[in-house]
């Protein structure tokens, strides 16, 4: 692993200055600006663009011929979701090296999916899985263990070796958060893990950074937190799901009534986007809303309680 003494650039003065502010890793120095280093570290500009450049280089930032991006493609991995009419819209389940939205009203089934990737990502690969561990960031304490276990039993997975191989972390706070996607770095250097849930992903930040004059902060603070999690998925191989809640909006009478939270920066950045619609009784409808290489299409899944599945 690179330690930010490793970087051109830094000392162990600055090294402890970066830390302090918040630059625990190398990952996160490659998504700084200049200014922010400048200013959380009391770096001069020439310096600061050093380590920038450098954390770069190590975090692998630059530029790779396009025979690499195609090797690397095709490493890509999926995790299927528990239903085969989702897996099909999305092309056969959630993306390794990529980062994937669900975004919906309350109860459509953001929390319950991400709940069935992580038992699903341990499956092995013939049964639709990665054979690997899960990381849960939790920031409204909707993980439940309970659950957990009850889907490992409907695909024949032991209960408790499934809830050992998922790290739970509560965040707090935005700055929490953020750091937790940080220490996920750790442990998927260590291997095994094929899925990271930040479940939400933006209410945190909602609360945190409301009214209009925190907007532009906001924006750009989930921005780099994004940027960090699309890293985490290209470098270690795995899929990053997050989820993101939007408020019905009655006043809206065409087109779409629902507007996620994040706007257009987590528009941009997120690989696959699903937007999930409440249904009659279990059945929740899927739009796959936006793909680089897929078309818009909808799909219908119900939760029951051995999980995501195929209606009836
Ligand atoms: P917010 O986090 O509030 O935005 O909602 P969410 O989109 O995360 O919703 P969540 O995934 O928590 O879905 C909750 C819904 O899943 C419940 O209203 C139930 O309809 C359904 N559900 C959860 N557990 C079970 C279960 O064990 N059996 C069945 N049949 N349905 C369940
Ligand atoms: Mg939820």
């Amino acid at each position: 692993m690179v330690e930010l003494e490793d970087l051109d650039g830094v000392g162990p003065t600055t090294a402890e200055k970066l830390r302090e502010a918040g630059y625990d890793s190398v990952e996160s120095l490659a998504v700084a600006t200049t200014g922010e280093l400048m200013e959380a570290a009391e770096l001069g500009m020439r310096v600061a663009v050093r380590v920038i450049n450098s954390a770069r280089d190590a975090a692998k930032m630059g530029y790779e011929t396009a025979t690499e991006v195609l090797e690397r493609r095709k490493h890509i991995g999926r995790i299927r979701t528990g239903s085969a009419s989702l897996d099909r819209i999305i092309g056969g389940g959630i993306e390794t090296q990529a980062l994937s939205e669900v975004f919906g009203e309350f109860g459509s089934g953001k929390s319950q999916l991400a709940h069935q990737l992580c038992v699903n990502a341990q499956l092995p690969p013939e049964e639709g899985g990665l054979g690997g561990k899960a990381i849960y960031i939790d920031t409204e304490n909707t993980f439940r263990p309970e659950r957990i276990e009850q889907m490992a039993r409907a695909v024949g997975l032991e209960p408790g070796r499934v809830l050992d191989n998922i790290y739970v972390a509560r965040a707090c706070t935005t700055d929490h958060q953020v750091l937790l996607a940080g220490k996920a770095a750790d442990l998927a250097k260590q291997g095994d893990v094929r899925l990271i849930v930040v479940d939400s992903l933006t209410s945190l930040f909602r609360t945190e950074f409301c009214g209009r004059g925190a907007l532009a902060e906001r924006q750009q603070r989930l921005a780099r937190h994004l940027a960090e999690l699309h890293k985490l998925a290209e470098l270690h191989d795995l899929a990053v799901f997050v989820t993101n809640q939007v408020q019905a909006r009655p006043d809206v009478f065409f087109g779409d009534p629902t507007r996620p939270v994040g706007g257009h920066v987590l528009g941009h950045s997120a690989t696959a986007r699903i937007y999930l619609r409440k249904s009659k009784a279990n059945t929740r409808v899927a739009n796959l809303v936006d793909h680089p290489g897929l078309p818009p299409e909808s799909a219908t899944f119900q939760i029951v309680e051995a999980g995501i599945r195929d209606p009836d």
